[in-house]
């Protein structure tokens, strides 16, 4: 595996491999890698000839009082993982390089960065336009690999990719969970082992919507109430969101639950701030 550390040696790289005739998979991570990450980068492997894996804790997707200085940074770790995965290239820049002196260029996906983690996490989807932007011009993909578990990241991805046209197409791979249901993350190295019992209520609030949902229960406003229940009964975690939104736009569905929607809940367990979320399907 190549480790690189300037858009131009990735340039360089790539080019090489695309005159070869060679087609190239990227994951985008911002490291500490788990198996939900790991997940991608095999979806990746078995689709394409060449592999790209980014690690770069990028700053501007972190608000002021965010975790951006506490981020895990496992760089060994997260290298010799990749390793055995068999990639071929990893791009780690500095934020210098990510961000030369005096950029003010942004990229900014108008209606969706400003709903559910948008609305919680002021210019955060701004911040993660920007860089994926950026590593799409870097690494010039044939298909790039997002996780489920972050919805509201690829509905914004999928209309940057749209509204620019960028030639990517993009892969949604599923969330990826621990044995008793906690979606992997990253952050959840910042539970206690109390906090990381409290913190399955997400997902039992997700499977009391389901259940409700497959029972016949198509009104958001009774569904929404169902996920409220469920939280009002760990005192332990403060809701940010529970929404039950259109999968493209994330705009609220109102009315009976006709396409497939979106439900996906944030929550602070002290001050670890977690996601999840499910698709319902309505039958037809
Ligand atoms: P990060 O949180 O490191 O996640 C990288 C990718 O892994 C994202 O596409 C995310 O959705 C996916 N992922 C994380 N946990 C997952 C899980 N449990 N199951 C499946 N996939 C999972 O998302 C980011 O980084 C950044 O915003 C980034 C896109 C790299 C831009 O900075």
């Amino acid at each position: 595996m190549l480790t690189i550390t300037t858009a131009h040696q990735m340039h360089s790289a790539v080019a090489g491999f695309r005159k070869a005739g060679r087609t190239i998979g990227f994951v985008p991570t911002m490291g500490a890698l788990h198996d939900g990450h790991l997940s991608l980068v095999r979806a990746a492997r078995a689709q394409c000839d060449i592999v790209a894996v980014s690690i770069f804790v990028n700053p501007t997707q972190f608000g002021p009082t965010e975790d951006l200085a506490k981020y895990p940074r496992p760089f060994e770790r997260d290298h010799a993982l990749l390793e055995a995965e068999g990639v071929e290239l990893l791009f780690a820049p500095s934020v210098e390089e990510m961000y030369p002196a005096r950029a003010t260029t942004f990229v900014n996906v108008e209606g969706p960065s400003e709903r559910l983690d948008g609305k919680s996490r002021p210019g955060h989807f701004r911040g993660v336009t920007t860089v994926v932007a950026k590593l799409f011009n870097i690494v010039t993909p044939d298909r790039a690999y997002f996780g489920q578990k972050d919805a509201a990241q690829v509905a914004v991805i999928r209309k940057m990719v749209r509204d620019l046209l960028f030639p990517v197409e993009i892969i949604v791979g599923p969330i990826v969970r621990e044995a008793d249901g906690l979606a992997m993350s990253s952050r959840n190295v910042y539970l206690s082992p109390e906090q990381r019992k409290q913190a399955l209520v997400l997902r039992r609030a997700l499977d009391a919507v389901e259940e409700a949902f497959c029972s016949g229960q198509v009104d958001p406003t009774v569904l929404h109430e169902r996920a409220h229940q469920t939280f009002a009964a760990e005192p332990a975690a403060v809701v940010d969101y529970i929404e039950l939104v259109d999968t493209d736009t994330l705009e609220p569905i109102t009315g009976r639950i006709k396409l497939p929607t979106l439900c996906a809940v944030a929550a602070k367990i002290g001050n670890t701030r977690l996601i999840d979320n499910t698709v319902l399907h309505p039958r037809k």
